[in-house]
């Protein structure tokens, strides 16, 4: 007995304690030892020797649990110690973060728009048709709607393909004068190398009263825009066609690669298409109960200008989460 209890007390581990606990306790064990010889003592010693067992038994059994108790503390102290982490620790391998070159260039495009007291407007992804479509001069069944492949949900309602319906929400909910940006992801059905399923936009509008806005304001406006994003770059506008503008254009900038020489990148062509705009057409001011205004709008593609800003090739990759990509931002 003393033996054993000299064990547990030098017992260092939770697996010593268990091999101990067998040495009694297990079927082969000393105290199974002791009752079965018990057969040979004298009749009237056994019950003596029954309660003397069944004392030690009791004993043992709560040593053990107590050493077990402790020894599983410590062991639980050791491990948490190991695996304790050193925050205040230097760390050579750390990293930091870095802007997204899309929310990169969405930010240089906000920021111009904000000094010239434009308000940012937003409104939701998941759009409906008089809002993505019917109210911006393309009602059911128009042709032009083909030039915008559509996530359609069940119910009627689709993902956003453009951010112009924010120019839609912003004259039902406030009266002219407005003069807004729109940034934001659009949607559309298109996979390829300059296409991905999610793209950003920012719309821009501006309106006040009849007469009072023109093409030239617009030239005015998006020239210093250009400018201000691609440095010393002509700047040139082809007529076009939108819906929602009339009349219409595509603007482009001389080719920021070879100088306008014509090259791989702008097809040879020595220009780069960046934008569309026009002046807003009479539909859409009725669409929403407009009178006796006059405006322009425009809307431009964000990962199309950080491709160009930084040399992206393919525009899939903005979207991979490439740290080889990203670091170089
Ligand atoms: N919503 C057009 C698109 O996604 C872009 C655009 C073109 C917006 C001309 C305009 C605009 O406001 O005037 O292709």
């Amino acid at each position: 007995m003393t033996e054993w209890i000299e064990k547990i007390e030098k017992a260092d581990s939770p697996a010593s304690i268990e091999e101990i606990r067998v040495g009694i306790f297990g079927k082969k064990g000393v105290l199974a030892k002791a009752f079965a010889e018990m057969k040979n003592a004298a009749n009237e010693d056994k019950a003596k020797i029954a309660k003397e067992l069944n004392e030690q038994k009791a004993k043992l059994n709560t040593l053990l649990n107590e050493k077990k108790i402790i020894l599983e503390t410590a062991a639980l102290q050791e491990a948490m110690k190991a695996e304790g982490i050193d925050v205040s620790l230097f760390s050579p391998t750390s990293e930091r973060g870095a802007t997204h070159p899309v929310m990169d260039t969405m930010d240089r495009v906000i920021e111009y728009f904000s000094n010239l007291n434009f308000s940012v407007e937003t409104g939701p992804m998941v759009e409906d048709d008089f809002h993505n479509f019917e109210a911006l001069n393309l009602p059911k069944y128009h042709p032009a709607r083909d030039m915008q492949d559509t996530f359609y949900f069940k119910d009627e309602k689709l993902l956003r393909t453009h951010t112009s319906p924010v120019q839609i929400r912003t004259m039902l909910n406030t009266q002219p004068p407005i003069r807004m940006i729109a940034p934001g992801s659009v949607f559309r059905r298109d996979f390829d190398i300059t296409h991905t399923p999610m793209f950003h936009q920012i719309e821009g509008l501006l309106v006040d009263e009849k007469g009072k806005v023109s093409f030239a304001n617009l030239k005015f406006i998006l020239e210093g825009f250009l400018h201000h994003m691609f440095g010393d770059v002509e700047v040139r506008f082809r007529p076009s066609f939108f819906p929602f503008t009339e009349p219409s254009a595509e603007v482009d900038i001389s080719c920021i690669f070879c100088e306008g020489k014509g090259c791989r990148i702008c097809s040879k062509t020595g220009w780069l298409e960046v934008l569309g705009c026009g002046i807003v057409d009479p539909n859409v001011f009725d669409a929403v109960g407009y009178k006796n205004v006059s405006g322009y709008a425009f809307g431009l593609g964000i990962e199309r200008f950080a491709m160009l800003i930084h040399q992206i090739p393919d525009l899939r990759s903005l979207f991979e989460g490439d740290m080889r990509l990203l670091e170089q931002f």
